[in-house]
């Protein structure tokens, strides 16, 4: 029998049935239903005030969903508190993104990191977390090289750009060990060159470590040719889906973006 709450594993890692977010009498995610594949970057583009954010908002906890059902990774989630969602394999990254500023980069992944020597049981017999903590350190490493931040290691949060300040919680979320990183607006405000680079790092990512990827953009002339599959929102609504080509070609998405 399975546990409760379960619902069998599938191709998707996420998917949501009917979600529905009001606000008093804006419907801002209007009967929803986005499937996410494994080991993809799934984009969800639309404009502003579309309802990207309340989406990933309503999916992640952070909002309770006014109707409908969020199943990640085989589990029926809807409702869950996000810090359940988090500890899950869910993590989201926010549109401003808020590390401990006045920590180091190195720190902000090391916090975190379980330590068992943290624990006040753990704490007496300190060569067994002496030793975790060097593991600790070692993955951080690895994991700010694959974000490319592993020459800024000593730099406190502060001192970092806005895209670089992206990939740290991109990192965090790797520190976690996440499974599906939403990741809201990652290359707003970041200059081209540095925007192409931070979404090829997601890619290698996504292949290296075989994650999946909910990738929230409006830069679409960036983002598009890095998406294996496209959502369109509009008005609460999914309006268009497929694969970067198609969506790019698909007349109404023509008129949100150009008409
Ligand atoms: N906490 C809230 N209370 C009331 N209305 C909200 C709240 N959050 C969002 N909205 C409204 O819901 C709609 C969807 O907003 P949302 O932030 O999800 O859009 P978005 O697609 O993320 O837009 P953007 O591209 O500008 O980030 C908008 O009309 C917005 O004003
Ligand atoms: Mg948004």
């Amino acid at each position: 029998m399975q546990p409760k709450g379960t619902v069998g594993r599938s191709e998707y890692i996420l998917e949501t049935k009917n979600l529905v977010k009001r606000f008093g009498g804006l419907v801002a995610v209007n009967n929803v239903n986005i499937k996410i594949k494994r080991q993809t970057v799934t984009m969800l583009m639309g404009p502003n005030g579309a309802g990207k954010t309340t989406f990933v908002n309503t999916c992640t906890g952070v909002l309770k969903p006014d109707g409908g059902r969020v199943i990640f990774d085989g589990k029926d989630i809807t409702g869950w508190p996000p810090h359940k969602i988090y500890a899950s394999g869910f993590v989201r990254t926010f549109q401003i993104p808020e590390p401990f500023k006045s920590l180091t980069v190195l720190e902000n992944i090391l916090v975190a990191m379980k330590n068992p020597g943290e624990s006040p049981l753990r704490a007496p017999w300190k060569r067994s977390w002496v030793k975790h903590e060097e593991e600790n350190l070692k993955r951080a490493f690895s994991i700010l090289m694959r974000v490319g931040l592993d020459k800024y290691w000593d730099w406190e949060a502060y001192k970092l750009g806005g895209g670089q300040l992206k990939m740290l919680e991109v990192a965090r979320a790797l520190a976690v060990g996440a499974k599906l990183i939403a990741l809201d607006e990652p290359i707003g405000g970041v200059d081209p060159v540095y925007a192409n680079d931070i979404l090829s790092y997601v890619r290698r990512l996504k292949d290296d470590l075989k994650l999946t990827f909910l990738l929230i953009e409006h830069r679409i002339d960036i983002a598009l040719p890095f998406a294996d599959y496209v959502y369109v929102m509009d008005r609460g609504k999914v309006i268009a889906e497929g694969t970067p080509d198609e969506v790019a070609n698909n007349p109404k998405v023509i008129e949100i973006y150009i008409g």
